[in-house]
């Protein structure tokens, strides 16, 4: 028996990097999906890819009539709902050059990124709850970040998005856990997406300096955990956010760099061989 047999999926931004490999992941462990992107187009590729345990949506995430829709027809074309998976996020390249700091970031940018980000997980679960209690309950994941952890150079309203889809998460958790209803966060660090590398695959070769592990995550790290996070072997963790980043976060940021610093000292202590 596969992890997902005879359950039914709703994946946001189904035809980004990670949710293209979600929707694959799921599907090869027995569920149907529903693909929904602001990209219609790429979400159909996908599903037509898939075969008949696919179907896609054009859909805006921030706007409730149409995300309820599609939800809704979800439902109806596959008899039930069991997982949301929350994943869409603002990403295009005009947002992310935008989104830097409290001085310089325009209203607009702002409110858009919070209402998508933010406002459109609230419509999802809004929306996909009453169907997922009518299945007996099942499982919300919810895309959060490491960004919603920890500051940096740029992105306040990205990170600030991210740190309230972690608190909104354990809200989730708490007021539908009667209804046999779970929602955990999943808190990526850099993942190397096609998207991800056309807009910074330069400063791949920085932070992979900064990564225990020497190396980026995958698309396919995020699906696996997604897959267990929706399945029944982990019907016991409810309201928690799982940090997957090969150990970014578990260290000072000096670590790596004080690494070469005392490899370097050590080197020169040595006595050199003559000739050497
Ligand atoms: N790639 C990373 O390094 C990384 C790290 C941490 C968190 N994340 C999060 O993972 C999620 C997926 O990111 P990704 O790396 O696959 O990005 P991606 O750009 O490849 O995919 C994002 C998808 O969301 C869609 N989208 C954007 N706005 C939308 C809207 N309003 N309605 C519906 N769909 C919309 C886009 O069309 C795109 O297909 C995002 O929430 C992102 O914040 C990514």
């Amino acid at each position: 028996m596969k992890r997902l047999e005879g359950k039914v999926a709703f994946l946001t931004g189904a035809a980004g990097g990670i949710g293209a490999a979600t929707a694959r992941r799921f599907v090869a462990e027995g569920a149907r999906v529903a693909l929904a992107d602001l990209n219609g187009d790429a979400a159909q590729a996908l599903a037509d890819e898939i075969g008949e345990a696919a179907i896609a949506f054009g859909v805006d995430i921030g706007e409730e009539a149409a995300f309820k829709a599609a939800i809704d027809a979800t439902a109806t074309a596959f008899g039930r709902l069991d997982i949301l998976f929350n994943n869409a996020a603002l990403t295009d390249m005009a947002t992310m050059i935008g989104d830097s700091n409290a001085v310089d970031i325009s209203n607009e940018i702002w409110e858009r990124t919070l209402h998508v980000n933010v406002t459109g997980y609230l419509y999802g679960c809004r929306h996909a709850i009453p169907h997922i209690a009518a299945a007996g309950g099942g499982s919300i994941i919810n895309m959060a970040s490491g960004s919603g952890m920890l500051g940096d150079q740029a992105r306040i309203a990205y990170g600030t998005s991210k740190a309230a889809v972690i608190s909104m998460t354990k809200y989730l958790a708490t007021q539908h856990g009667h209804q046999k209803i779970r929602c955990n966060g999943i808190a990526p660090g850099p993942i190397v997406t096609p998207h991800s590398r056309a807009v910074g695959g330069a400063e791949f070769a920085i932070i992979a300096r900064h990564m225990p592990m020497g190396e980026l995550g995958e698309p396919a790290d995020i699906a696996a955990l997604a897959s267990f996070l929706a399945a029944k072997e982990s019907r016991y963790i409810n309201g928690q956010i799982i940090t997957i980043d090969g150990g970014m976060s578990a260290h000072h940021a000096h670590v790596m760099d004080m690494q070469d610093h005392v490899a370097r000292l050590a080197a020169a202590a040595s006595p050199q061989p003559v000739g050497a």
